[in-house]
């Protein structure tokens, strides 16, 4: 096992636990002006604040987001879309889970217990964010009643599931979604092209997904075109957009990710 897969496993297998009671019970971790002590954020590199501030305005620009949706953020993480939602959108129905506890504890805390902001945890299993989690990604039922959301996204989330779990969860968010609901999701949108600069090198392939790690196949996860259709397909959603992000290094673009926008068929 590797030394980068042994600290993840004591971060989030073992220190996350310790971290969430540190979180509720004292004010050690609350970190300053909404943004969590680096140690313990774990949304992807960069300015939390600022990319969070500019995800929102992607879901608006892209995903046509207003202040009347019923959104749900799929794997929430520590709070980097909710913060400045809550901020620009205060009285949004929302609704958010993820499967790190700590991170749920951190935004609700931060947030301070707004009643329109619902946030879940769930022990979802994950190799790189949950290894001990109890329930399979592929069998998880999303807590929300059917038809009854406008907008569910997901930022860097679609890059950690494999093909089992991306189908599930498209399939939950077709049920989850109004007619003609929308859908934003980021992800790493593979081609044939070698592109020498990219980020991740995609070089097996597990099913329809391609990962850059055969023994951590969860750390980074891409589809290409066809893969993505199918799944969107089978779950009762079309894909209507594609916007190209820069992590094959090959154009400047808004984003690092991929983003897909679809909607309920
Ligand atoms: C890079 S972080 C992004 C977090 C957040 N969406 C954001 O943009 O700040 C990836 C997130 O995916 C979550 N995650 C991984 N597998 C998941 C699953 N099966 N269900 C829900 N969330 C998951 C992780 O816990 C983590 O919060």
């Amino acid at each position: 096992m590797s030394l980068a897969k042994i600290l993840r496993i004591l971060k989030y297998g073992i220190a996350a636990p310790v971290l969430d009671v540190i979180i509720r019970n004292s004010t050690l971790l609350d970190g300053r002006m909404g943004v969590p002590p680096e140690p313990i954020n774990f949304a992807g590199g960069g300015n939390f604040r600022e990319i969070g501030e500019q995800q929102v305005d992607l879901l608006v620009s892209r995903a046509r987001l207003s202040a009347e949706d019923r959104v749900m953020d799929v794997g929430c993480g520590i709070g980097r879309l909710a913060l400045p939602l809550a901020r620009r959108f205060p009285s949004l129905d929302y609704s958010g889970f993820d499967i790190v506890r700590y991170g749920v504890s951190w935004t609700r805390k931060t947030l301070r217990e707004k009643p329109n902001f619902k946030l879940t945890h769930v022990d979802i299993r994950n190799s790189f964010y949950n290894p001990f989690g109890r329930v399979p990604a592929e069998q998880f039922v999303f807590p929300q009643t059917s038809d009854s959301l406008d907008l569910v996204f997901a930022t860097s989330v679609f890059t950690h599931l494999t093909e089992a779990s991306a189908r599930n969860y498209l399939k939950e968010i077709g049920r989850c979604l109004s007619q003609g609901g929308r859908v934003y999701l980021t992800a790493f949108i593979v081609d044939d092209q070698a592109h020498s600069r990219a980020a991740f090198k995609f070089s097996n392939r597990i099913g329809l997904a391609y990962v850059a790690s055969r023994s951590e196949p969860e750390m980074a996860v891409g589809y290409d075109i066809v893969g993505l259709q199918r799944m969107a397909h089978d779950a009762g959603l079309s894909i209507c957009e594609i916007f190209r992000g820069s992590w094959r290094g090959d154009i400047v673009a808004h984003d690092f990710q991929d983003a897909i926008l679809l909607s309920r068929s």
